[in-house]
């Protein structure tokens, strides 16, 4: 006899409205919450594992009571407008709330067929994501879990289509014997697409650096010679926000020097590259719609729920040639399809929490998030300068670097910033210097916020 499965106490309703009850409790309180847990908050993580074991499970609503009670507290307040660590972004509530629904439909968005929303929304989303951006009318853009994933994805379609082009197929004979690639890259490319280069079987050997200028951008001047005289296959990494500074890289004057039948740009854009959904920063990407793929997060600076990065390519039949798999019991019906188009097959719908927020903010309240952050990233640096910390590099977006005398002052500052629950900010090394760095990535942070920042800051020294 097949049993039932059990019946659950309480219901699956009652412990939705319990957690979200307790959801709303936790928002509602956290812009006042440390913006680091406490040492005690952490350290009671511990009891979590003396409640619950394998061998004794407890009640549900029970789990649900010491998640919220012990985990809650050990949160960091990514999300209250004060968090400037690391570039991390907050969540625009529409988007919470669409997780909230979707996770209660639970749809796998790998093929149509398994779920008309997720597909229907996945579909807008992308075209939408491709008019703000600013890329080119043909684009393809797809979702996956964050900017190291596009980076990865983008790259392994830049790689088979390069070696297609010459004659060789990487589906059928993979790399071993296969025609080689120059590789060329900003100095300061993202540690996540040289991670990427790993992954896909190229290496970070051969890489030949462009060096960058004193806002770490690429400089067009420094392209190595021996690649633009070589004719074989040529892949060129860029960025547009480089992780430190927020300054890209000159794309027109690069793009420009390669030749478009054997070479492939890809650009890593993942929180800079929506500076093109902001008409008075898109200047600072001129000719970034000249490369053939972008990497790009949702749950940075558009602030959509964890996790959620976008790759987008010139080429859709380049993409589906590298990414499509083949399951006769898992055929698509001719029309879009996620799982054909990235690295996962089942994965979660997350084109549904962005296009809450892009059908909520549309394209004017987009550049007006984007914006905003600018401006305060521009008073925190003109503040902090003023009161005699030394700013390490104009800010161009979104991203502060500041140094508050030598290196050991500098990371004494940091650390007692971050003990002290007002502000948080990350540390970095910038040409030599240790700096404060502080990305304005929450776009629900006020003028009030930036206020109690930089006091935070200034009493920190
Ligand atoms: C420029 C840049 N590229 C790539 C990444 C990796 O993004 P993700 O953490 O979404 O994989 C980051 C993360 O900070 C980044 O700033």
């Amino acid at each position: 006899m097949v049993e039932n499965a059990p019946m659950t106490s309480p219901s699956k309703s009652e412990l939705l409205l319990d957690a979200a009850a307790r959801a709303a409790r936790y928002v509602a309180e956290e812009r006042d919450r440390p913006v680091f847990p406490t040492t005690g908050a952490v350290d009671r993580l511990g009891s979590l594992q003396f409640n619950a074991t394998l061998d004794r499970p407890l009640d549900a609503a029970d789990v649900i009571e010491m998640l919220d009670e012990i985990g809650g507290a050990a949160t960091v307040a990514n999300t209250g407008g004060r968090y400037f660590g690391f570039v991390t972004g907050g969540v625009e509530p529409v988007g919470l709330a669409a997780s909230v629904l979707a996770g209660a439909w639970d749809q796998n968005a790998a093929l149509p067929v398994m779920s008309p929303v997720a597909a229907h929304l996945d579909a807008l989303a992308a075209e939408w994501i491709v008019d703000l951006l600013g890329l080119p009318t043909d684009t393809v853009a797809t979702f996956c879990a964050g900017a190291s994933i596009a980076n990865l994805t983008a790259i392994i379609t830049a790689r088979d289509t390069l070696l297609r082009r010459v004659g060789w197929d990487t589906a059928a004979d993979g790399l071993i014997g296969a025609p080689p690639i120059d590789i060329v890259a900003s100095a300061e490319i993202h540690s996540s697409a040289l991670k990427a280069l790993r992954l896909a079987g190229l290496g970070t050997g051969s890489v030949q650096e462009i060096a960058t200028d004193e806002l770490g951008r690429a400089r067009p001047d420094a392209i190595p010679s021996a690649v633009l005289e070589s004719d074989r296959p040529t892949l060129v990494l860029l960025q547009a926000g480089n992780v430190n500074t927020g300054h890209s890289d000159p794309f027109a004057a690069i793009i420009e020097r390669f030749d478009p039948a054997t070479s492939w740009v890809h650009v890593d854009g993942a929180f800079g590259l929506w500076a093109n959904a902001a008409p008075d920063r898109r200047h600072l990407l001129d000719g970034v719609e000249l490369a053939d793929s972008w990497a790009t997060d949702g749950h940075k600076w558009l602030n959509t729920p964890y996790d959620c990065g976008v790759v987008a390519v010139t080429d859709p039949t380049a993409l589906e040639s590298s990414m499509a798999m083949n399951a006769a019991y898992a055929g698509g019906d001719g029309g879009r399809s996620p799982m054909n188009l990235g690295l996962q097959m089942s994965q979660g719908a997350r084109a549904i929490p962005l296009w809450a927020i892009l059908a909520t903010l549309g394209r004017a309240g987009v550049a007006d998030a984007i914006e905003r952050c600018c401006r305060h990233a521009e008073r925190m640096a003109g503040e902090l300068a003023v009161a005699g910390a030394e700013v390490l590099c104009p800010p161009a977006l979104n991203q502060v670097l500041v140094a508050f005398g030598g290196d050991d002052q500098t990371d004494a500052v940091i650390d007692r910033l971050q003990s002290g629950g007002e502000a948080w900010m990350g540390g970095t090394n910038w040409h030599g210097r240790r700096a404060m760095r502080i990305s304005v990535s929450d776009t629900s942070t006020t003028g009030t916020d930036i206020d109690r920042a930089i006091a935070a800051v200034l009493a920190a020294r």
